[in-house]
């Protein structure tokens, strides 16, 4: 059964999503499906959407509900875990990934209120497993003043927080490479932000081209140092561009 079809059809606790999401779940969270997922959603509200969670991921999944509010607490059952606190409140949160350990998807639906996203983000992005899921939903609330924090091009929202982390991720933009390390995509959609990380086994990328060709170049960045050349090979074999990245 599709993940939209339990939502509308489910006769239990209250489920807060709005419709378009679910095609984003299924595409992001999908392989994780019958898997050991260690799955964290912060804001737990009517209990809804970790019973959800729990009928999609199935019989060998964790789930871990973070909310502020105690009585959040009576929703814990079977693979179900309630953990009460603040997301923002970073001993709190090591605390849960010593407790649990490395999630392989958070899913931030708590505040909603800028900074402690990317408070949260900061934290506990680098503490999910290196081919798991960090999704933001109901980022709206980026462009949304007062308690939010948001507005068009607010510095400190969490989408420009984002866009931000769009340079990071390209080596070629000459930041620091640390976030680039982990990640693989970026996906924006109308009110969510998905991360998807993985692990690179070297430091740099290899750009393989394949073909009838005979090309010898050399690639600059914006500061005029050399950060890639490429290799020669036989008619029909193989180019190999292997781009060094240059901290500033
Ligand atoms: C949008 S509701 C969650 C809805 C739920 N995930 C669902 O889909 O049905 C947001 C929840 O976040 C909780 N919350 C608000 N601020 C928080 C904070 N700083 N830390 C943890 N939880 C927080 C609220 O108590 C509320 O239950």
């Amino acid at each position: 059964m599709g993940l939209y079809k339990d939502f509308r059809d489910n006769p239990n606790r209250m489920v807060d999503k709005w419709m378009h999401y679910f095609p984003v779940y299924e595409k992001h969270f999908g392989r994780f499906v019958n898997q050991s997922v260690n799955f964290w959603e912060i804001g737990v509200c009517m209990g809804g959407s970790v019973q959800m969670w729990d009928r999609y991921f199935g019989p060998f999944a964790q789930i871990i509900g973070i909310d502020i509010l105690p009585e959040c607490k009576q929703f814990e059952n079977g693979n179900i875990h309630i953990e009460i606190g603040d997301q923002k409140d970073t001993e709190f949160l090591e605390f849960l990934v010593d407790k649990y350990g490395p999630p392989d998807i958070v899913l931030d639906d708590g505040s909603h209120i800028m900074s402690d996203a990317c408070q949260t983000f900061d934290f506990l992005y680098p503490k999910v497993s290196k081919n798991g899921v960090y999704m933001v939903e109901d980022m709206h609330t980026a462009y949304m003043s007062g308690i939010y924090e948001g507005g068009l091009k607010e510095p400190g929202s969490f989408i420009e927080k984002s866009k931000d982390l769009v340079d990071s991720m390209n080596r070629f933009s000459g930041l620091p490479t640390a976030f680039a390390d982990t990640i693989f995509e970026i996906a924006f959609y109308e009110s969510i932000v998905c991360f998807e990380k993985i692990k690179w086994h070297n430091n740099f990328r290899s750009l393989h081209t394949a073909g009838n060709f005979n090309i010898t170049t050399t690639n600059e960045n914006i500061w005029g140092n050399v950060v890639g050349t490429a290799t020669t090979h036989a008619p029909g074999g193989m180019a190999t561009l292997e781009t060094v990245p240059i901290k500033p």
